[in-house]
């Protein structure tokens, strides 16, 4: 008898709980979507969306795993067995060359009990070991050793699971999803702007990881928006525009445009970085801007540092931006490219990684040097990582309050704007949006 009063009690209680638990949940949602119902247009973001881990929840679920996000060049990865790992916030992905040579992604994952598997960001492997009990698995992700299993033990049933992989002309994206995005539209659009860099064939110069102790939307908007480059960057704002008004803006660009054709290229704009009419697409963009006069590409001296790429024939005094998806980001001059993808880590700190990009039959040492190349790129992201983590100091503090975008921060306002929508999306895996 007293057993099943017991029982009882638990029973009831437990569905207290559940019951405290979820409205616990519901107001959370609530709050969420109250939230951004009362963000004010033209504002920077409340404090709760860069501290509250709540919202950094929402953003793994509608946004950081529902999106691709660029992991190196094919030219990383010649060879069967060549992999890389790429990690967001809490995922890992190994990038295989596969037996067949096509690219294969897997979660870090061990189909055991869970270790992460490799350790390493990148290298090449016959096998991949579990350093936890041993459990081997082939680079097709198949599993083919475990040590004292029973008899029974069903090894096809453990192979990795998938992870969502895909190229664009040479580059390669992860998702972590088994839904993802359609890049059809990327693929098409952005093949012209592409093959006159001839992305294909580039091949990965140098590559450096900046880790950056601040919310990943920070270092996101911060490299949307060219308003504080005037005081933060001087190296760049020597040589780049963008800072101009638009009048004299207008003069050195039409400088520019004179020459484009000339130097074989060919003068685009695209702009399909509003999603919210092409729901099931990422969004991307292509645009050139000229350089300051003297300057033909992005270097000290605005002097060469490698040589020219795809389809050039000299230097135009331009660099191109593209944009794909929410986290990759490319500025292409006539002699290399420069990638940039940012990466979340946790809801304070994210990660933003470089890849300098050059012509792939370019020789270190005769036609480029990794420190003339890297020097902008480089000065120009401590001088970022410094001015995002001061950003992130005062929008902890009790006093920061959303102030104002200019004129200049109309990028950055596109791109906040587009994450309050991705937050209210449906989950199309499983759960309503916040409040629903
Ligand atoms: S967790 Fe990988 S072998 Fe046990
Ligand atoms: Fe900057």
């Amino acid at each position: 008898m007293t057993a099943v009063i017991l029982q009882h009690a638990v029973v009831v209680t437990f569905h207290i709980v559940e019951s405290v638990m979820s409205a616990v949940l519901d107001e959370d949602k609530r709050s969420i979507a109250e939230l951004i119902a009362n963000q004010k247009a033209g504002y920077s973001l409340e404090q709760r969306f860069y501290t509250d881990p709540d919202i950094y929840e929402l953003e793994i679920e509608r946004i950081i795993n529902r999106h691709w996000i660029l992991a190196g060049h094919v030219s990383q990865l010649p060879e069967p067995g060549d992999f890389k790992v790429l990690n967001v916030a809490r995922e890992s992905a190994i990038i295989v060359r596969a037996k067949s040579g096509a690219l294969k992604g897997f979660a870090n994952v061990c189909r055991h009990r869970g270790s992460m598997i490799c350790q390493e960001s990148d290298g090449h492997a016959d096998k991949f070991v579990c350093p936890y009990h041993g459990w081997t698995y082939d680079i097709d992700g198949e599993l083919f050793a475990a040590r004292s299993m029973p008899e029974d033990f069903d090894m096809a049933a453990h192979s990795l699971n998938p992870v969502s992989v895909d190229v664009i002309h040479g580059l390669i994206f992860v998702c972590f999803t088994d839904t993802p995005l359609s890049l059809e539209g990327a693929k098409r659009d952005l093949s012209e702007p592409m093959a006159m860099f001839d992305f294909e064939n580039l091949k990965v110069a140098a590559q450096k990881t900046y880790k950056i102790p601040a919310n990943w939307k920070l270092s996101i908007e911060n490299y949307q928006e060219c308003y504080h480059c005037a005081t933060a960057h001087p190296e760049y704002a020597r040589m780049h525009t963008l800072m101009l008004d638009s009048e004299k803006r207008e003069r050195v660009q039409a400088g520019m445009k004179a020459k484009m054709e000339a130097c074989g290229v060919t003068d685009l704009y695209i702009d399909h970085i509003d999603t919210a009419a092409r729901p099931g697409e990422i969004g991307y963009g292509y645009s050139r801007t000229a350089l300051f006069d003297k300057y033909k590409t992005g270097s000290k001296d605005g002097g060469p540092v490698a040589p020219l790429l795809g389809d050039f024939t000299d230097y135009d005094g331009g660099a191109s931006d593209f944009s794909l998806g929410a986290f990759s980001f490319l500025l292409a001059y006539s002699d290399h490219v420069v990638a940039y993808v940012f990466t979340p880590v946790d809801h304070n700190n994210s990660n933003c990684e470089i890849y300098w990009l050059v012509r792939g039959n370019a020789d270190e040492g005769k036609d480029y040097n990794v420190s003339d190349l890297t020097w902008l790129w480089d000065v120009t992201m401590q001088a970022d990582k410094e001015i995002i983590v001061n950003n992130s100091k005062g929008i902890h503090s009790k006093y920061y309050r959303p102030g104002p975008f200019s004129g200049m921060e109309r990028a950055e306002r596109t791109y906040v704007e587009w994450i309050l929508q991705e937050l209210q999306r449906p989950d199309p895996e499983k759960k309503p949006g916040p409040g629903a």
